[in-house]
């Protein structure tokens, strides 16, 4: 496979290109303002696939958004590769906080990418990562060199929950029969450094409502009368964690996988500097659960986050105000065999039993996940680690990550096969963030890197 690296070199403009078309469109799933652009982004997708090579693509409705369903079979008897993706992606506020506008690519260039990045909504997460698949299997039908069956299955709901997903696998299993799940949709260490994600945290989102008296009340009428559902609230969530950091909802860690000496030991010889992440971030220190150090706290260990909080007057000026009601959204990063249902049952008791008698709570669910771990000694792991140690030249190590991707455990449920998790995005690159990008050596790196997966899983099977 020389050729993969002199295609790439010979494309690399048109493969920028057709990025930068797709990453033109708005594709936000959790906005219905953009509900048009994440059905043209599904069509699009769909033009690529078959372009690329696919000789069957279908757009699959479902009750949320659609799927694209794609395949090439060239013979029922080798294995099949069936790759996941996502065209969807996150909303792109703040906008003001954007050197340039998210729907509008450009590349520049950045200290970790002195070769140019992609700047633009979803150009990591997950449009580039997808597209490099679409792009690889360009490359092995146009040169003869795809040793076996490939599926794609592109949703547009991973950033809502992945709902219509699930329903679609549930009632596709023959369709969607694979060897092994490839997805590139998570991060590896550096680029002088590949890994291998090993592990995804699984989540429970809920929603709360806190309900003092039946109107907004004058603060100086009121004020120290009556419960406020501010204070309240900022006080029910701060009795979440304890002096340790620990999370203090009864029963939290109950089915929590503790990891061994020898496991935590083998964690900790993946390349990380403090410093550097404390200056990355501009904090003059790391925070989080006492016992465990930064790459445990945020991969291994369970983990609860207010990820926005409102209520009262914020408008400007000042108004002097008790608001009849507070909200936050909270979400709880889980590991495997935490049951994301029962931690989501176990902290709407909680949250509700200690809320004094002057205010009630309501607690909504959102979605949520399982969380995942692979074991490394599986063929689709060994595939992928010969062909990131080709095209880097060093071998990947493999990591669990803090991310969560929960239709991957729904996939070994349904499916009953094993995901590898090939990503080539950094955590620098800003996903979910205000410019957030894609190397274009990540890129091109994992269009080169992917066939090389298929040769050798194929090799491997054999
Ligand atoms: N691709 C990310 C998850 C990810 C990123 C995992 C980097 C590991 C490394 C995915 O699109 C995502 O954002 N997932 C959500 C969960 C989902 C249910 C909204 C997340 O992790 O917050
Ligand atoms: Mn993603
Ligand atoms: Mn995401």
């Amino acid at each position: 496979m020389e050729n993969i690296k002199s295609y790439v070199q010979q494309h690399k403009d048109r493969f920028i290109n057709e990025l930068i078309e797709l990453l033109k469109i708005p594709s936000v799933s959790a906005d219905t303002a953009y509900s048009q652009d994440v059905i043209d982004t599904a069509e699009a997708v769909k033009e690529s696939l078959s372009q690329a090579g696919c000789d069957l693509v279908e757009i699959c409705d479902t009750p949320g958004y659609p799927i694209i369903y794609g395949e090439k079979i060239i013979d029922p008897n080798l294995p099949t590769v069936l790759v996941y993706g996502h065209y969807d992606v996150q909303p792109p506020d703040p906008l003001e906080l954007w050197t340039s506008p998210p729907f509008e690519p450009v590349i520049k260039t950045t200290e970790i990418h002195p070769e140019g990045a992609i700047f633009a909504r979803g150009a990591c997460d997950d449009k580039g990562q997808m597209f490099m698949h679409v792009k690889a299997l360009e490359y092995m039908v146009r040169n003869n060199e795809l040793p076996c069956n490939v599926k794609f299955m592109i949703e547009g709901e991973e950033e809502v929950g992945s709902a219509s997903l699930a329903w679609f696998v549930e009632r596709n299993q023959e369709k969607l029969k694979n060897d092994v799940i490839l997805i590139s949709d998570t991060g590896m260490i550096s680029n002088q450094q590949p890994s291998i994600t090993t592990g995804l945290r699984g989540l429970s989102y809920v929603e709360v409502e806190v309900t003092g008296p039946n109107r907004d009340l004058h603060s100086g009428l009121y004020g120290g009368a009556v419960a406020n559902p501010i204070n309240i609230l900022a006080k029910m969530i701060a009795s979440l964690h304890d002096e340790d950091n620990h999370i203090t909802i009864p029963g939290f860690y109950d089915k929590v996988q503790e990891l061994s000496a020898e496991e935590r030991a083998e964690m900790a010889k993946a390349p990380f500097s403090l410093e550097k992440y404390k200056n990355a971030l501009n904090i003059a220190d790391v925070y989080g659960e006492k016992g465990y150090v930064t790459n445990e706290r945020n991969s291994i260990r369970p983990t609860l986050d207010v990820n926005g909080i409102w209520g009262g007057y914020t408008g400007e000026g000042a108004k002097t105000v008790i608001a009849s009601k507070a909200f936050a959204k909270i979400s709880m990063r889980l590991v495997p065999n935490q049951d994301w249902e029962e931690i989501t049952a176990l902290f709407t008791k909680h949250f509700t039993s200690i809320a004094p008698a002057g205010v009630t709570v309501k607690v909504t669910p959102h979605h949520g996940g399982q969380g995942y771990v692979t074991p490394i000694d599986s063929i689709g792991y060994q595939a992928a680690n010969k062909a990131y140690t080709e095209t880097f030249g060093v071998p990947a190590i493999p990591v669990r990550s803090g991310g969560s991707i929960p239709i991957v455990a729904l996939f070994e449920k349904e499916l009953k096969s094993k995901t590898i998790l090939m990503g080539f995005g950094l955590d620098s690159d800003a996903i979910h963030s205000p410019n957030e990008h894609f190397g274009i050596f990540n890129y091109l790196k994992g269009i080169e890197t992917i066939p090389l997966f298929y040769k050798y899983f194929v090799e491997l099977s054999k």
